[in-house]
């Protein structure tokens, strides 16, 4: 990743918010993935973090006020803005956001923005009620038909104590977009761009996150599975046009604001609601970790300690990818997830056949640092089609979701150039 985004050049700008010492995560991660990052900062940010931290982090002039002594380029604004591939502006307070949707250009940030035409990404962080006013969902809107990029923010508890959306997207997710962006546009030419829609011709049913197999009407089976892979898919999906349905399970991550949720309990519910929604779908994405076992019987009262021992029978789940590969439409692609912890590829491929599916994404979840509860994964591709195996190394779930739908792309084309041959 460092050599590829070695050459790109991103300015970062920071607004006043709670949240704008996230943005040092930002600046190094974007310098992780080989970025070169200058950093601007609006007047009111440089009471949450000052110019100094950025300064040294960046290793280059922050520049707050262009017309202040110290700063070493009189017309900053604009060789600033012409100079970079992308412009990231996180966070994004309701007041910077209604200053670029209208054009307002008093101060450095605002006015960059205006002269800028490399393509812009905003990360918006403010208190819910603040997000959800029309006036501010307006601006939002008039900013995505300008072609600005937008991360929806979080849901979740907001440092004012109310819980609800505003809260600023991951770090961790910008980034992901925000390299996203670099990779699609490449060095900036003059023009601005939007996302490519590569996915639109497709409607995606992906499951998510772990299931719960009831004991008694108080305890449960259930495993580690935080929904995170699922989400990340679907959220990239939709972005990249598809039509994206989500079947989650038992989640701890937040899923995607704008894709179509429908939640369940037990492996059974999953399996009834997959099967009821899977004919519409013309990509069906397996990331839910789906127990294989359940109590045979669920205690209709709560277990008391009776005895010093106790046994549960268990009995077999229906496999959901396995029945959906039974009945699978004509082009439909299913893809499965296969986590092991040892021979993982061996294991892979012998599901991959098994099962009947066009591509298993396996990961080994013996590692510690990747995987389940992670922000992270580095998983192995294997396609049916004989292609080479694809190694992703280690990167952010959004990454790696990107990576997963770019060869579901690239299958999609395989699979239609061999019907036409
Ligand atoms: N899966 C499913 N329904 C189940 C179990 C798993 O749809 N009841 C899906 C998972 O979402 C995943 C893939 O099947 O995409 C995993 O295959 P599976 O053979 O069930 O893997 P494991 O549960 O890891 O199997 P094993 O314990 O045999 O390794």
């Amino acid at each position: 990743m460092t050599d590829q985004f070695s050459k790109s050049k991103v300015a970062l700008a920071v607004t006043g918010g709670i949240a704008a010492y996230k943005a040092i995560e930002v600046l190094r991660a974007l310098q992780r993935a080989g970025c070169d990052v200058r950093v601007a900062m609006t007047r009111h940010a440089c009471e949450f973090v000052t110019p100094l931290t950025f300064r040294a982090l960046s290793g280059s002039y922050v520049i707050v006020d262009d017309y202040a002594p110290d700063n070493p380029d009189p017309i900053a604004h604009i060789t600033f803005s012409q100079t970079i591939d992308l412009f990231v502006i996180a966070p994004a307070t309701a007041n910077t956001l209604a200053k670029l949707a209208n054009g307002v250009a008093d101060d450095f940030l605002t006015s960059t923005y205006l002269a800028c035409t490399a393509p812009v990404l905003v990360a918006p962080a403010m208190n819910t009620t603040m997000w959800q006013h029309p006036a501010t969902q307006r601006n939002i809107e008039k900013l995505r038909n300008d072609g600005v990029h937008i991360i929806d923010p979080d849901a979740g508890e907001m440092a004012c104590g109310t819980i609800g959306p505003g809260r600023l997207s991951e770090p961790d997710r910008i980034v992901s977009r925000a390299l996203e962006i670099l990779q699609r546009n490449g060095p900036h030419t003059s023009s601005s761009t939007t996302d490519d829609d590569d996915l639109r011709a497709e409607r995606i049913l992906i499951t998510a996150g772990a299931t719960r197999e009831a004991i008694d009407p108080v305890r449960f089976i259930s495993n580690r599975s935080s929904g995170r892979t699922g989400f990340a898919l679907a959220e990239v999906a939709q972005r990249r046009g598809a039509k994206v349905v989500i079947v989650a399970g038992v989640t701890t991550a937040t899923p995607p604001a704008e894709v179509e949720l429908v939640t369940v309990n037990s492996a059974e519910e999953m399996h009834q609601t997959v099967l009821e929604r899977a004919s519409e779908s013309t990509v069906f994405i397996a990331a839910a970790a789906v127990a294989d076992y359940k109590p045979k019987q669920s205690a209709a009262t709560k277990i008391k300690k009776s005895e010093a021992t106790l046994k549960l029978e268990l009995e077999r789940t229906a496999d959901i990818l396995g029945e959906v590969a039974a009945r699978r439409r004509e082009g439909q692609l299913l893809i499965g997830f296969a986590a092991e912890t040892d021979d993982v590829i061996a294991n892979a491929q012998a599901k991959l056949t098994s099962k009947n599916l066009d591509m298993i994404v396996a990961n080994d979840v013996s590692r510690n640092d990747i995987g389940f509860d992670s922000n992270d994964n580095a998983v192995t591709i294997l396609v049916r089609d004989g292609s080479p195996p694809i190694e992703l190394p280690r990167a952010s779930k959004t990454r790696i979701a990107e990576q997963i739908l770019d060869e579901i792309v690239k299958l999609r084309q395989r699979t239609k150039k061999a019907k036409t041959a």
